[in-house]
């Protein structure tokens, strides 16, 4: 089904024939709106930018580009069309039809899973909402933009989810996302991820590299739900999800080529006085990124994982492509934990390690473009390598974050810690660094001197195309 754009909000989910639903929703609509000129990018509200806006929810053709000013977007709700009767995938309810009502004894911690999902989406938004101002070119800028307008209709579809399946409650969740705040003390996100600053382009780029990614995998697990409208709404973000881990990895490989090239000119690794960031610090800023990001996986053994799976209500990633039971009666899964000052592979019942498995392959997939990272390295014929740090360095979640570690998973003492993290972890200095570089550049073409320029343009476009009007 295509999506109706004559509606006040765009969908594909015959709103119109909903009068209750869509009465919740476009008295949300104005509020959402409200939020969006307090709290998303300060500045280019009236600017056009070359957007990208879904026009249907076929894999194939699904965005039209067009210049769009931001408060104009048409956010709207599309869930992926199902493809013929769905069944419950996974767990206790395995082969029986999907649901397409919350199930009554589900219905909080499915209300619980889709609120912290819909917390991270005008979260990110919040935390990226000055780098307008010092954008490294338009095609960059363009990028931040559509990654903010997408998250916000990643908001809209758990929203959705909330006001069509949630009665009252789910009308007072909508509220309260628009109500807490990126790192506001008193009203803070619900993930501690959300609460950091993204102070810079580096960060911003580290962010959609590898908190993105979370994303993709929090999604992925959700989209296997046997809760029916859960599914579609999360496969459709992650088809818009996508292009946001792109610009990050690209961004993260433009920021390296463009070290890399400095390198060279000028014979030294001390490129900062040449205006460029360091390899060095530029695998700080993966320590830290990436550390905060695996996180968000949460603990390694999870009776509320387990709950939530053998509920058939949030699946493993792929979870129809892996050969087993679907249900993990008598499975283990190798973990690793801490036996003093050693760490450990132990087998747990695999039905506990539900989180410690999405965590390995979310560990995988980043490696992916850390490879293609260092092969940029390798071709300026370079001898450096980013390396992702191990899974205990830097924890604040679960088992490790118990003990301090190296980047290589040495477990150190404290004070060997206080001593060295400064090698490790961006330090006050590097990040004030990385913000003097941070001057904006918004010539057609023209590419901050810490950046190099992208490989192509957006929807074949030049790279010196003017992505923002800025008059
Ligand atoms: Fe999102
Ligand atoms: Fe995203």
């Amino acid at each position: 089904m295509s999506i109706d754009y004559n509606e006040r909000i765009p969908n594909n989910v015959n709103l119109s024939d909903n009068r209750r639903l869509q009465r919740a929703l476009e008295s949300w609509q104005p509020k959402f709106q409200d939020w969006w000129s307090e709290m998303g990018p300060e500045g280019f509200q009236v600017q056009d930018i070359y957007l990208r806006t879904a026009v249907s929810v076929d894999a194939k053709g699904w965005a039209n580009f067009g210049y769009v000013k931001m408060p104009e977007y048409r956010w709207g709700i599309f869930l992926t069309e199902r493809e013929g009767e769905r069944q419950v995938n996974f767990g206790d309810h395995k082969g029986e039809a999907a649901w397409q009502e919350v199930p009554g004894e589900y219905r909080s911690v499915l209300r619980r899973l889709i609120v912290t999902q819909g917390d991270t989406e005008p979260a990110s938004v919040e935390q990226q909402r000055l780098l307008g101002a010092t954008c490294p070119s338009l095609y960059d800028l363009r990028n931040l933009f559509q990654v903010n307008v997408e998250e916000g209709r990643h908001l809209w579809a758990m929203v959705y989810l909330l006001d069509a399946h949630f009665g009252r409650d789910g009308r007072e969740e909508a509220e309260a996302l628009l109500d807490r705040r990126s790192g506001d003390s008193d009203k803070p996100r619900i993930l501690e991820a959300f609460n950091e600053k993204t102070p810079d382009w580096l960060s911003f780029f580290m962010f959609t590299y590898f908190t993105d990614r979370d994303g993709k995998y929090q999604l992925g697990s959700l989209a296997e739900s046997g809760f029916d409208p859960l599914s579609r709404s999360c496969q459709f973000m992650l088809t818009e999800e996508a292009h946001h881990m792109f610009v990050g990895e690209s961004g993260v490989n433009r920021v390296i080529r463009r070290a890399c090239e400095l390198m060279n000119e000028h014979d030294t690794d001390d490129i900062a006085k040449y205006g460029g960031v360091s390899l060095d610090l530029i695998q700080k800023h993966v320590n830290f990124h990436f550390s905060v990001s695996v996180d968000l996986f949460g603990q390694e053994l999870s009776t509320n994982a387990a709950t939530y799976y053998t509920a058939g209500i949030k699946g493993r990633f792929n979870e129809t492509k892996i050969d087993d039971d679907h249900m993990l009666t008598d499975a283990s899964y190798p973990i690793l934990e801490l036996l003093g000052d050693k760490i450990v592979e132990k087998r747990e019942a695999a039905l506990n390690a539900v989180n410690e498995r999405l965590r390995d392959e979310y560990i995988v997939d980043c490696q992916r473009g850390v490879d293609r990272w260092n092969k940029s390295i390798k071709e300026a014929g370079i001898d450096f390598e980013i390396k992702l740090p191990h899974r205990a360095f830097h924890r604040g979640i679960g088992t490790f974050s118990e003990v301090k570690a190296t980047p290589e998973g040495k477990i150190i003492t404290e004070a060997e810690w206080n001593s060295r993290h400064a090698e490790w972890l961006p330090t006050d200095e590097d990040r004030a660094f990385v913000q003097s570089l941070m001057k904006p550049v918004t010539e057609p073409g023209k590419f901050a001197g810490w950046i190099a320029p992208p490989a192509r343009g957006i929807n074949q476009q030049p790279v010196d195309f003017e992505y923002v009007r800025l008059t």
